[in-house]
């Protein structure tokens, strides 16, 4: 996946810097190109030297290099695919989010027009302070990708968040961005994540342990792929995802959460994950119901949304549909009679025979088409979502 790709490594002032070199072998043994870029504080920590015989290619510090007869600044990013910042210290997140440009690093970060990666290294009080918090979001709803860092024992003696992420899971990052990268361009794609919540009264209501992570990891991975997404998000436990290509519309119940899919539409695309719940309280009421008059709750069904969007006529139905199946027993063959039920062309089947799937990282699926099943074992959701987003990509092609 990395072969001939050209990527642009700024290397910012912290320890973590030497990691960085076996980033650049790591990726060059691949069959990248990497061409290397260091601060002041990045030249404190490792020798442009060491980074110019790792990549083979002159190392840049300076933002006037009469030898080089070009504008480096503009000229780094033009001729790189992707720009990686490992490490990149709070200063240098912080002058990015205010478009500052002092230097060759941070100048060309501001000139740039390619995507930008950041791998975050920094002591565990500045990587917790509201103030560098408010920029990371700011870097992130501004475009970039970041890998956040490990918990560990920093360099300087204090325990917490703060260790740059890993050489080996930064590479992950990388190849993933490149087997995404551009594959849905000119999509639309709409997602739905999280649980619904079914009024009772004015203070309790009915809902399920959807944490939404499995939904809006699917939602990143299109928007990463190029598409247009609209992520609607109910009840969830880990905020709205963010993503330039990424719009959130947050809903609270089932028919809601139908009525804003419908008005998103049309799409190429509809990712059905939230958990909805299946019955509503037929009259909620408006006041809370008091202990002694007992509850007498009626319910009724709610809208299925996957199927209200599969069953769609042939010029409003989306190109692709995708449903979810969690199962306790005869997962293929529940799976395979959703796909008819729900008009989906792809069912994501998970056995949650074995405990809940909720709030996990993980995800153990299979891909259940009238075609057959594929089983994909155990991924992390973020792994999942990029599946799902790949297999999306392989289906409009045909
Ligand atoms: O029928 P079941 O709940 O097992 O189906 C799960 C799939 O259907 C998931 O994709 C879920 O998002 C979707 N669903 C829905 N509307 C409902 C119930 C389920 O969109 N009312």
């Amino acid at each position: 996946m990395l072969e001939r790709k050209r990527i642009l490594l700024i290397l910012t002032g912290s320890i973590a810097a030497y990691k960085s070199l076996d980033l650049i072998r790591l990726l060059t043994k691949a069959g990248a190109s990497v061409e290397g870029v260091l601060t002041e504080g990045g030249k404190q920590f490792v020798t442009p030297l060491s980074v110019e015989t790792l990549t083979g290619k002159k190392a840049h510090v300076e933002m006037w290099d009469s030898q080089a007869y070009e504008m480096s600044h503009i000229e780094l990013s033009r001729r790189a695919d992707l720009i990686v910042v490992a490490p990149a210290t709070a200063n240098f997140i912080s002058k990015m989010v205010r478009g500052e440009g002092d230097d060759l690093a941070s100048t060309l970060i501001l000139a740039k027009n390619k995507p930008v990666i950041l791998a975050p290294s920094m002591n565990v009080e500045m990587w917790e302070n509201p103030a560098f918090q408010r920029n990371l979001e700011i870097a992130k709803s501004d475009g970039a990708t970041v890998i956040p860092p490990q918990a560990d024992m920093l360099a300087c003696g204090e325990i917490g968040m703060g260790k740059m992420a890993e050489p080996g899971s930064i590479m992950e990052v990388i190849d993933d961005h490149f087997r995404l990268a551009s594959t849905l361009e000119g999509r639309r794609a709409i997602v739905t994540s999280g649980g619904t919540i079914e009024r009772i009264d004015s203070v309790r209501h009915i809902s399920n342990f959807s944490s939404g992570k499995q939904g809006n990891a699917i939602a990143i991975a299109l928007a990463q792929s190029g598409a247009k997404v609209t992520l609607v998000l109910g009840k969830n436990s880990i905020g709205p995802a963010s993503h330039p290509n990424l719009e959130v519309l947050e809903v609270v119940s089932a028919e809601e959460m139908h009525e804003s899919v419908h008005k998103a539409l049309p799409a190429d695309i509809f990712v059905g994950c939230a958990a909805v719940c299946d019955f509503k309280v037929v009259n909620p009421s408006d006041r809370k119901i008091k202990k002694s008059e007992g509850l007498n709750i009626k319910f009724a069904e709610n809208p299925d949304i996957v199927r209200s969007v599969g069953k769609l006529g042939p010029t409003d139905r989306p190109a692709v549909v995708v449903g979810f199946a969690a199962e306790t027993e005869e997962l293929i063959d529940n799976a395979q009679a959703k796909l008819d039920i729900k008009g989906c062309d792809l069912i994501v089947a998970n056995n949650v025979s074995g405990g809940s799937v909720f709030g996990q990282d993980d995800n153990t699926a299979h891909f259940v088409t009238p075609e057959g099943s594929v089983e994909l074992g155990t991924l992390s959701k973020r792994q999942l979502g990029q599946e799902i987003s790949l297999w999306i990509f392989e289906r409009l092609r045909r």
